[in-house]
């Protein structure tokens, strides 16, 4: 049996839009055995059939050597919440091309996955993240994907707060600009930088300053119930950093980690408001996916 772990995913970071990702301990994993026909197990009944994000994938890319997949049963264990800006459709693509790899006989490096995933997936910040842990960024060029990892801060808390709505990326991204100004792209430019100064250093006081973005977050925030607000009283309860989380909805704190009192107070502010949220501490994965022939 074959069984992959992908870790979820929070993109952007902010002002990172595109490049940036944090991979936590929440994982989705997906079992892959031999069988006499093709049986997907999920829970979601829509997705167990061949319409399934991972077989799909896997089949893409069978197919691009000329293949067909035998009959699998795939097992598909979700902890990662659906489209909520967690990654949930990255970890899909990458398990689906790890496990096309390995049934047509590790054909492709390390590097050819990687970079397969995201030609499919379209971004590289979460699956860079996802495929090599902690906190990375990445770019492509010419067909080609460059990545760094770095640093993951010491002494902060990840919590995230995840609606009971869901917010599909194709719909987040059609309400971006198509070109954005000067000073825009400068803003966000001179933040990031900054910004991942700081969360290098871990010099926290300085994140709130530096999270801010114009390439994204105000487009968007229409689509998700409550963001300003939300975003605002994260930091009124002295969170260091409050932002969406990839393409949303879910809004990704970071905070003192012994502040023991902020997720009791948030809930009650999140309780007043007309969805429901959730609210869950997150570690930070730095191992990234982790393949097993069990
Ligand atoms: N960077 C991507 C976005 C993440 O914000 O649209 C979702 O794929």
């Amino acid at each position: 049996m074959l069984k992959i772990s992908v870790p979820a995913s929070s993109a952007n970071l902010g002002p990172g839009f595109d490049v940036l990702a944090l991979s936590f301990k929440l994982y989705n994993i997906f079992t892959f055995e031999k069988n006499d026909k093709l049986e997907i197990i999920s829970d979601f009944e829509e997705y167990n059939n061949e319409n399934n994000l991972v077989y799909k994938t896997m089949k893409q890319v069978f197919e691009e050597f000329g293949k067909t997949p035998s009959p699998l049963k795939i097992n598909v264990g979700s902890d990662i919440p659906l489209s909520r800006g967690l990654g949930s459709s990255a970890t899909c693509i990458l398990a689906g091309v790890i496990a096309a790899n390995y049934y047509l006989g590790n054909k492709m490096t390390n590097y050819d996955i990687y970079k397969k995933a995201i030609e499919i997936e379209g971004h590289c910040d979460n699956i860079t993240s996802q495929f090599y842990g902690g906190l990375s960024m990445s770019l492509k060029e010419n067909g080609e994907v460059y990545y760094k990892k770095m640093n993951v801060p010491k002494g902060m808390k990840c919590t995230a707060l995840i609606p009971d709505f869901t917010l599909e990326t194709k719909i987040a991204r059609e309400v971006l600009p198509k070109e954005v100004t000067m000073q825009d792209a400068v803003f966000n430019l001179s933040h990031c930088l900054l910004m991942l100064n700081a969360l290098e250093n871990s010099n926290f006081k300085d994140l709130k300053l530096f999270f801010k973005d114009k390439l994204h977050q105000d487009y968007r925030a229409p689509l998700v119930n409550n963001f300003h607000e939300i975003v605002n009283k994260a930091y009124e309860l002295g969170a260091y950093a409050s932002f969406l989380s990839g393409a949303g909805p879910t809004i990704m704190v970071f905070r003192d980690e012994n502040d023991k009192e902020f997720n009791d107070k948030i809930r009650l502010y999140l309780d007043t408001l007309k969805d429901k949220w959730t609210i869950v501490d997150l570690e930070i994965d730095n191992d990234g996916t982790i393949i097993e022939v069990i």
